[in-house]
């Protein structure tokens, strides 16, 4: 089973932590291309967390089912309005199955990542695979491996500096592993240090990975409104369908 690394001291923050991923701004295109993807079915988020994309997508008349491993996560979730609506099952999303089946599942905001071996991300394909209807659509965003921002030999990559978070990328090239180490300040104007392990994967290994698990892919884009995805892109949208 995955470490739980979004436990209560996570969860409590999670929300105004991330205040600019619940813009409105930033969640509308990703529920309106969630939505066309589902089309008339039903769709499984993978890491639903505290609903973020979940409650607007089922806002819109999508049946969701969510799987995330943390219980204070999803607490913040049960506690919101319209949550009532959405099922949750608590396990690794790598592995957990629950009933029925889906015109759609998806993983944003490099949730991937978070499983951190390729053996748990080929499992992942496998398991989405299993819940899909043929026809059926798996959507992952995540960011595309930001080596080439190293210099040669280098490990560590600083990515956020504001008054309240400080965000540094330490690499293990070797081995395809990040941790994501967070500074956040908290009200007594200490920062607290978080790190988040990961495992950072190229578009074409996860392309592997469906076909492995009987999909291809469908539509790469470098944004959720569609954006061209190129050389220069940052991170990724991609569609994979699941063979009739
Ligand atoms: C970055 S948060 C994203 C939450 C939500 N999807 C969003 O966009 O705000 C990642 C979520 O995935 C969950 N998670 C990470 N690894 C998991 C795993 N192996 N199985 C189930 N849930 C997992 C975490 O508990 C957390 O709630």
């Amino acid at each position: 089973m995955a470490e739980d690394h979004f436990g209560e001291r996570v969860a409590e923050r999670y929300d105004a932590g991330e205040a600019e991923m619940f813009d409105p701004a930033v969640v509308e295109p990703i529920v309106d291309f969630l939505a066309e993807q589902a089309g008339d079915g039903a769709a499984l988020e993978l890491g639903i967390g505290t609903g973020r994309i979940a409650l607007p997508l089922a806002q819109r008349g999508v049946r969701v089912h969510g799987i995330d491993l943390s219980e204070a996560m999803v607490a913040r979730l049960r506690a919101k309005p319209g949550a009532e609506g959405i099922d949750v099952t608590i396990g690794d999303f790598a592995t957990t199955r629950v009933e029925g089946t889906f015109s759609l599942a998806y993983l944003v905001f490099n949730t991937i990542g978070n499983l951190t071996t390729q053996d748990e991300q080929v499992a992942c394909f496998q398991n989405v695979a299993a819940h899909l209807e043929p026809g059926g659509r798996f959507v992952i965003e995540t960011g595309v491996p930001g080596v080439q921002r190293l210099a040669r030999g280098e490990t560590f990559r600083l990515f956020d500096v504001s008054e309240t978070h400080v965000g540094i990328d330490e690499y293990d090239l070797a081995n395809q592993g990040l941790v994501s180490h967070h500074y956040n300040l908290r009200p007594d104007g200490s920062f607290v240090r978080s790190s988040l392990p990961l495992r950072f994967v190229w578009p074409a290994e996860l392309d592997l990975m469906a076909r492995l698990a009987g999909m291809a892919l469908l539509e790469r884009w470098s944004g959720w409104k569609r954006e061209p995805f190129t050389s220069d892109s940052a991170k990724h949208v991609s569609v994979w369908e699941k063979k009739a």
